[in-house]
């Protein structure tokens, strides 16, 4: 069955065109897999064509709402890269995701306004009967900080599930869209580890979505 798969926090710079453009690339290693880029900004568009993964530019929310489900249709999976402030654009996503992915930088003031996305998802949930599915993680870490042991403990109170997957903070990442590529591609130790950590983000979640369908 064919998933729509949200990227969502509408605080900027969290992640969000990173990991939609690793997860499309990563799906479309054995399936049809087309990014909506929901966010005004366009900044995975390019990245895409170099990767020759479809992509639809929609920001307008009556827009989304109706084509989403259309596009669902066409292909195996939907990944849809948010945008950032627009709360109404997200609200609309919501109501149209399968699987919502929300990535949080350990930072104080990033894990506050992660609040706002957690609330439209339980919005969401109330009106779907506890859809859509919806997990945290933690992007941009930085190994052995106090910070990722304090981040952990303040999303382990939300209502919503944190992975165990943790990205780290690599200048491999930084540097894959100006280099058109994903950090599987990369020849680099640090995208190595890039990869290895995508890779069991990405299991993780897709695992998290199948559990809760068995429920
Ligand atoms: N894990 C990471 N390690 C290093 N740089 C990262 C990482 N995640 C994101 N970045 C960088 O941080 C910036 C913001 O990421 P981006 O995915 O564009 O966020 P958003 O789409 O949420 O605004 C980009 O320059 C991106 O390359
Ligand atoms: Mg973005």
């Amino acid at each position: 069955m064919s998933k729509i798969i949200a990227i969502a926090n509408q605080k900027g710079g969290t992640g969000k065109t990173t990991t939609s453009v690793h997860l499309a690339y990563w799906l479309s290693q054995q399936n049809r897999v087309l990014v909506v880029d929901a966010d005004a900004q366009q900044s995975g568009t390019t990245w895409l064509e170099y990767l020759h993964l479809p992509c639809e530019i929609i920001n307008d929310p009556d827009e989304l709402f109706d084509r989403l489900p259309q596009l669902k249709e066409q292909y195996d999976f939907v990944v849809v890269d948010g945008p950032a402030s627009l709360s109404e654009t997200t609200r609309v996503i919501l109501t149209r995701a399968d699987l919502t992915l929300v990535p949080c930088k350990p930072a104080g003031l990033d894990m506050h306004s992660s609040n706002r996305v957690i609330r439209l998802i339980r919005q969401a949930r109330d009106l779907r009967g506890g859809l859509p599915h919806a997990a945290l993680f933690l992007n941009q870490a930085k190994r052995g900080t106090v910070l990722l042991r304090e981040a952990r403990a303040a999303l382990a109170d939300s209502e919503i599930t944190l992975l165990d997957a943790v990205i780290y903070d690599r200048q491999a990442i930084t540097d894959a869209p100006s280099q058109g590529q994903v950090v599987w591609q990369m020849s680099s130790a640090a995208a190595k580890q890039a990869a290895t950590e995508f890779t069991q983000l990405f299991e993780e979640a897709w695992e998290k979505l199948s559990d809760d369908r068995a429920e």
